[in-house]
């Protein structure tokens, strides 16, 4: 690799607008957790979440280790921080177990610790520094996510005062598009500024012409599944897919509840609502996502399937070489055109945010709901690890990968190009898909 691919990438954000983002996400933290009782922060111990304390602390905790005390040099500020909030050394099951601040210890760690980055931030930053700035800030934009669906997996109330409700909007958007075939440059590139390792570099691959949906599968898509007994009938399901649903006893979404006349309910927070047929289905797993497929006579696109048809433009019957920074051009997310950020605090219905279609007519490509892809999340060609070693290299090759964002991911984590990789077993994260035809 030569150097200048060996060149970590930032956004290119001053100082000011670094301490803003910072002020920004904390902020959305704060709201994420600050109602919650003692119990309730620490919460039962399950291995799809985190104590809430726990992670919090482990958010000012990353922001101290990379930026205080990594780029200035800075002593720690507390003695034993490594010992409970470094994630790649606290066993997962055990932080339940430490012995943590309690609230006001833990938000004291978390204020002090910013207090001290805006003071660093008084002046100007320099590239090195950026990045670290930068890749805490994204750390945070993810345990943000994290929290708004912990939020549901553990029925807590809907959070107060993050984004408006989301109201009906135009309905369905049915059909499928078609993408023409040529070669791709799969991944990012330098210019893209900030990039996670994984995502390194963009790569040339020859991708066949297909078709895929202008819109992700909806509830009501959805519901015609569960209802023609797809959860019951194994030829839809694959071998490990079935496994799940035996072991889960799975017999619709995780959280739907029953039919109620001609609409099904689901519990959302804690709260039984009916279910919006025309949003996209979520919380739903990669295996039900694949049997879904499987009973529609679909498939999921790939990755690179997913790219093309999001930031492609078409010349005759072949993709061109351009590749737009978001699926719309270069105009920055608005709620017209993605449903990002707890825009609204649920997602908007597929036919929502037509000013963001893709040059294919692909819609809400970003922003709703992230959508699963067919392709196992591995390394690209060359990889190599950033300094925060353990952020992909540890998941290669067990997990599936999403892309797209959904309505609780910040617009700096929703980039096209930025790789979201689970198991395929988990149904927790904000997760929905679009399918291909065969
Ligand atoms: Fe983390």
């Amino acid at each position: 690799m030569n150097e200048a691919l060996r060149h970590r990438p930032t956004s290119g954000a001053t100082a000011g607008e670094l301490a803003g983002q910072l002020s920004n996400i904390r902020a959305c933290t704060r709201r994420l957790t600050e109602d919650l009782s003692a119990e309730q922060l620490m919460g039962p111990m399950l291995p799809i979440v985190n104590p809430v304390l726990w992670e919090i602390g482990h958010v000012g905790w990353f922001h101290e280790y990379w930026t205080l005390r990594h780029v200035h040099g800075a002593t720690p500020l507390l003695d034993r921080a490594d010992g409970l909030w470094n994630s790649s050394t606290v066993a997962h099951a055990t932080r339940w177990d430490l012995d943590l601040p309690d609230r006001s210890g833990v938000f004291g760690y978390l204020t002090d610790v910013l207090a001290r980055q805006l003071d660093r931030l008084g002046g100007t930053v320099e590239a090195p520094a950026r990045y670290f700035y930068e890749l805490s800030i994204r750390h945070e934009d993810m345990h943000v996510e994290a929290l708004a669906y912990t939020r549901q997996t553990l029925r807590y109330a809907r959070p107060e005062g993050l984004g408006r409700a989301a109201t009906e909007g135009p309905a369905a958007w049915t059909g499928d598009v078609d993408v023409p075939g040529g070669h791709w440059r799969l991944g990012s590139a330098p210019a893209d500024g900030f990039v996670f390792d994984n995502e390194k570099w963009a790569h040339e691959i020859t991708l066949a012409p297909f078709r895929i949906a202008k819109a992700a599968v909806t509830n009501a898509e959805f519901a015609a599944f569960v209802e023609a007994g797809g959860y019951r009938n194994r030829e839809f399901w694959s071998a490990a897919g079935w496994a799940w649903r035996e072991q889960a006893a799975a017999e619709r979404p995780v959280y739907w509840l029953a039919k109620d006349g001609s609409s099904w309910t689901w519990r959302r927070y804690r709260a039984a609502e009916q279910l919006a047929p025309h949003t996209p289905v979520m919380f739903v797993n990669w295996y039900e996502a694949d049997a879904w497929c499987r009973w529609a006579n679909r498939r999921l696109p790939t990755e690179a399937e997913w790219e093309a048809a999001a930031l492609g433009e078409p010349d005759g019957s072949r993709l061109t070489e351009i590749k737009r920074r978001w699926p719309w051009g270069e105009a920055s997310p608005g709620r017209e055109r993605a449903n990002l950020e707890f825009a609204c605090d649920g997602p908007l219905d597929v036919a929502d945010c037509a000013a963001g279609d893709s040059a294919f007519g692909c819609r809400q490509m970003i922003g709703n709901v992230w959508e699963w892809t067919a392709s196992d999340f591995v390394p690209f060609p060359g990889f190599a690890a950033d300094p925060y070693e353990d952020y992909s290299q540890p998941w290669f090759n067990t997990r599936k990968v999403l892309r797209g964002g959904s309505w609780a991911t910040s617009a700096r984590i929703a980039r096209p190009g930025y790789r979201n990789f689970f198991t395929p077993d988990r149904n927790d994260v904000i997760a929905g898909f679009r399918t291909c035809a065969l």
